[in-house]
């Protein structure tokens, strides 16, 4: 079963949620219908104790709200900036790692709605500036969007193993980017290039310039252009690099951005270098409500265990080492494990 579960919206004003109401509390034992106080991880505040000065119900959900578009911005012919004001409320959350919002065109029908990350957030004008790249009917549909947007939020599992990256202080990350994936990690960046170094390894995948290296080099990462892949998996220059980076800085998070083959490689073979660095992910799963209720996101871990990671927080070594490796996941004591 996955070692590492914490739920993302535990503790906050969305918790209890419709989980608690039906007996499916990611973390809260009774809310699973047991009967003893069994917490997995303790956010802060009793979720149990919540639910019961709550009426035994859940907290209202989040709502869509029509906001207005302040720009509209085509870096590319099929991909485009939106700078969207939103509630201050709203954006004050979304200034943090792994934030995403859904977007929809306004009266279009719930099914249309999309996760969309958020590439940065200003809490003090309520403003929420988005990338996204027309690909399917949902963005589409958004493309046509050009006064008003729905907007439901703020939602924050976009990143994978945001515990390894929030513990870093004073430490050294390295950024492994390729495609429009990387935008995810542009808000990490943002958040922690104040006390952090970051190196960025960039590659444009399979378009012709990588458009988020501008943004890496303004927040202050110093990057790096190179070429991951080849036909058989990660190339040897991707090999080199990674390699020299790792000899040359003892870093304590890598984080990688690509589609959840590409975390594979790159933790597969980071790992076997330097066994010593943890990792976190952007997280590809397929999110349709992200409340844990659909089950579209769900991953399946070791011994058929599963979790829905639109809302839980996992180790992402425990989904990509191969299992040759996985008794390498844990580097502390059994007695010092928090995972
Ligand atoms: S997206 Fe519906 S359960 Fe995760």
């Amino acid at each position: 079963m996955f070692r590492y579960v914490e739920c993302i919206d535990a503790g906050s004003e969305y918790c209890p949620c419709y989980l608690a109401e039906h007996g499916e509390c990611i973390i809260c034992s009774q809310l699973k219908g047991k009967e003893f106080c069994d917490c997995l991880n303790w956010s802060g505040t009793c979720i149990y104790q919540e639910y019961l000065w709550n009426n035994e119900k859940g907290k209202k959900p989040r709502q869509f709200v029509k906001c207005r578009i302040l720009s509209k911005q085509y870096i590319r012919e099929d991909v485009f900036i939106l700078k969207i004001k939103v509630p201050k409320s709203m954006a004050r959350i979304l200034d943090n790692i792994g934030a995403y919002v859904f977007l929809r065109k306004n009266n279009d029908d719930v099914v249309f709605s999309t996760p969309i990350s958020v590439a940065e957030s200003d809490s003090l004008a309520g403003v929420i500036k988005v990338m996204i790249k027309v690909n399917g009917i949902k963005t589409k549909a958004i493309d046509e969007c050009s006064d008003f947007i729905s907007v439901k939020g703020p939602y924050l599992n976009g990143i994978q193993g945001q515990r390894f990256i929030r513990d870093v202080n004073n430490g050294k990350m390295l950024f492994l980017i390729r495609g429009t994936a990387g935008i995810s990690a542009l808000m990490a960046a943002k958040k922690c290039i104040k006390d952090n170094e970051i190196d960025v390894l960039i590659d444009k995948g399979r378009h012709e310039k990588n458009f988020l290296e501008d943004y890496f080099s303004e927040v202050g990462c110093a990057v790096n252009r190179l070429s991951f892949l080849d036909e058989k998996g990660l190339s040897d220059e991707g090999k080199y690099k990674i390699k020299e980076y790792i000899k040359n800085k003892q870093y304590d998070v890598a984080l990688s951005a690509g589609n959840d083959g590409f975390h594979s490689q790159i933790i597969n073979y980071i790992n076997k270098i330097d066994g010593g660095i943890k990792f976190a992910t952007v997280n590809n799963s397929i999110i349709c409500c992200g409340e844990g209720i659909c089950g579209s996101c769900t991953l399946s871990g070791i011994s058929n265990s599963s979790i829905k990671s639109c809302k839980q927080q996992y180790n992402p070594m425990e989904l990509f080492l191969k299992a040759d490796d996985s008794d390498k996941i844990c580097c502390k004591k059994d007695e010092e494990c928090k995972l």
